[in-house]
């Protein structure tokens, strides 16, 4: 895993975003995989400066998000559906037909399950898959406990998740129990994997992602057995890092 310090919030967005850039400079009908939350949203404003300042063209991009919300309808304004359209695809010239997100409306869950997948891999599989990661280690929704093999599934979300994700909803409650998810295996095929850590709440959680050993416990731990990966993480992110070892490193 190589790790890029960034300053802070912002100087992550714009490596990050120079990263999906470049793949997509490189390969103009790249397949990317996309994430949701708090974290890759200042990375999505950078990629539509430079569509609408630089002329890059997504027109032939394709993309697959992470997950999606089981039993929320897509125009639910909490839907990822609703969060891609709103932060990203409504801005840059992307086609909506290039655009993949799990159906969690899917009346047999199950072979949503299959299809995506399937999907995925006709498209080729995916050159650059961006990533989050939960306090408690998960990748897209895969909670602690998922099996490194899994492939897109459906889960049931963590107390700890629903907590976080709850400061989007009006109330606990309302958060979906469960969502479809690329699985670990999914993700793990992509060629090159970035994830993305910023801020104190991630602190701890970055700390155990390079000092723990490989464990179902973190699901994220599995990265260090990818050949791809890039780290970008700000400072506060990697308070605890620094702490212990006084000093940036790659591994
Ligand atoms: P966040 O979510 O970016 O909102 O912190 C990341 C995740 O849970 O994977």
């Amino acid at each position: 895993m190589k790790l890029l310090e960034a300053k802070d919030h912002l100087e992550m967005s714009r490596l990050a975003a120079d990263i999906i850039l470049e793949q997509v400079c490189n390969k103009s009908n790249s397949v990317l995989g996309l994430a949701t939350g708090g974290t890759v949203l200042k990375t999505y404003q950078e990629l539509i400066l430079n569509h609408k300042e630089n002329d890059i063209s997504f027109a032939q991009v394709r993309t697959f998000n992470l997950d999606e919300y089981v039993g929320l309808s897509k125009k639910h304004e909490n839907s990822y559906h609703s969060y891609m359209q709103k932060h990203l695809f409504n801005h840059i010239d992307i086609q909506s037909s290039n655009t993949f997100l799990p159906n969690g409306e899917a009346e047999d869950l199950e072979r949503e399950c299959i299809s995506y997948e399937a999907m995925i891999d006709h498209m080729g599989g995916i050159d650059l898959q961006l990533l989050g990661i939960g306090q408690n280690g998960h990748i897209g929704f895969n909670e602690p406990g998922t099996s490194f093999n899994s492939k897109t599934h459906i889960i049931e979300l963590e107390e700890s998740t629903k907590l976080a994700n709850s400061r989007y909803f009006n109330s606990l409650d309302e958060v979906p129990t469960h969502a479809v998810t690329m699985g670990i295996s999914t993700i793990m095929q992509s060629r090159k994997i970035l994830l993305l850590a910023s801020g104190q709440h991630k602190a701890s959680i970055l700390h155990q992602l390079f000092k723990s050993d490989v464990t179902l416990d973190i699901p994220a731990t599995i990265l260090r057995n990818h050949p791809n990966v890039i780290i970008i993480a700000d400072q506060e992110a990697l308070s605890e890092l620094h702490q212990l070892e006084g000093n940036v490193y790659a591994q």
